[in-house]
């Protein structure tokens, strides 16, 4: 029997995001029903609900959650009712061209729910990131779930789901930052934060948290930061220089998504460094610099999906290093609201009042 559950919608380019009631059916072959604990309103929901991302309205917006699976269809081995799991959105395939090559992280044929989630009159639902999580019940992919250790809080854990994970991993994986280096964040949000944690992780010595927003940059700094930079009262570019021996920083990663911070990690890096971009630009954002300046630096520029991450590998082991205490998930939890109040943690990241507000469920 499909289930009626309370749930956030984004109707319409920019208009305020409503509590609707969804219609949820019952798990087909490959599919689950999650009964969905907390999930984290990250900058990409508000993407979404201003236009940013696409134009298939209604969204059903949310995808940073932990939950426990509630029943599961025909086929479905890799998880259990009763599992306590972390939502991704990319579950892998196994049989494309990247998979087939050993790079499943860059699959390029991720499974969601094959059934809609509805409103009550029928309407389809785009789900964000193919999760839609801000929802008491949701519908997906198997391959989805990731299953954790049950006993870990799920407000922290399941911001594994997206933004910290993405940070995490644009450090760690997609730029591969290792013990020694230099590495400089632009854009101290819940991404930006969590690719300083990752920087501390895997070892960097002088970690350069850069925005516009001192309490941001308070923020970075407790987090891992070793420097600050606001970039709002200074030439970001020539401070990160000036604070790695007047050369750039092994690393510059890019948690902020436009032209003018992406030419700040350009250049703000090392010759022969590397620039992450995991901020994700709007489809009208446009870059000119002379192509030379590309050649002549060298290096790499490479773009962070979900901080290369593999759901299956990298959830289980961060669960842990939060467990054991040496990655400090609590401190990206500023505040935990209710479902009727995402369009309020939309007004105060938009300030950044927050790093992550936690819808629980
Ligand atoms: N690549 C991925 O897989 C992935 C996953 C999740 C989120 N994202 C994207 O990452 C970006 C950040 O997300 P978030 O949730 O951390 O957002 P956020 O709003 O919490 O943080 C953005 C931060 O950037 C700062 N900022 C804005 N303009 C700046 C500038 N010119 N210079 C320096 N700092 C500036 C803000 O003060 C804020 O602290 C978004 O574009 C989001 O869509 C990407
Ligand atoms: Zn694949
Ligand atoms: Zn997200």
């Amino acid at each position: 029997m499909p289930q009626q559950v309370r749930g956030v919608v984004a109707r319409g380019k920019g208009q305020p995001v409503s509590v609707e009631t969804i219609v949820v059916p019952d798990p087909g072959p490959g599919e689950a029903v999650v009964e969905v604990q907390t999930c984290g309103v990250c900058h990409t929901d508000l993407h979404y609900r201003e236009g940013g991302i696409n134009d298939e309205f209604p969204f059903l917006l949310g995808h940073e959650a932990a939950g426990v699976v509630e029943s599961v269809g025909e086929g479905v081995t890799d998880v259990a009712p009763g599992d306590f799991v972390i939502l991704n959105w990319r579950a892998v395939c196994g049989t494309c061209r990247a998979c087939l090559k050993g790079k499943p992280w860059y699959c390029f044929n991720t499974h969601n729910a094959a059934q809609p989630m509805t409103l009550e009159d029928g309407t389809a639902l785009s789900p964000a990131l193919g999760i839609g999580a801000f929802v008491e019940k949701t519908l997906v992919h198997s391959g989805q779930c990731t299953k954790v250790d049950p006993t870990a809080s799920p407000a922290a854990v399941g911001l594994l789901g997206c933004g910290v994970m993405a940070g995490i991993g644009a450090a760690v994986n997609t730029g591969g930052v290792g013990r020694g280096d230099t590495v400089a964040v632009i854009g101290c949000g819940g991404v930006g934060d969590a690719a300083i944690a990752g920087a501390k992780l895997a070892g960097a010595t002088t970690i350069i948290g850069v925005d516009v927003d001192d309490r941001k940059l308070a923020w970075a700094k407790g987090i891992g930061a070793t420097h600050t930079v606001n970039a709002g009262s200074g030439d970001a570019v020539e401070e990160i220089r000036a604070l790695t021996g007047g050369f750039g920083a092994d690393v510059v990663i890019d948690a902020v998504g436009r032209p003018e911070t992406w030419k700040q990690a350009f250049y703000a890096r090392d010759l022969a460094g590397t620039v992450v971009l995991v901020g994700v630009p709007t489809p009208d954002m446009r870059i000119e610099m002379p192509l030379i300046d590309f050649f002549s630096r060298g290096g790499a520029l490479k773009s962070s999906w979900y901080g290369d991450c593999l759901p299956s590998r990298d959830f289980p082991y961060l669960v842990d290093l939060y467990q054991q205490g040496r990655l400090d998930l609590d401190a990206f939890v500023t505040e935990k609201i209710g479902l009727d109040q995402v369009e309020e943690a939309f007004t105060r990241m938009h300030h950044g009042d927050v790093l992550r507000s936690v819808v629980v469920l």
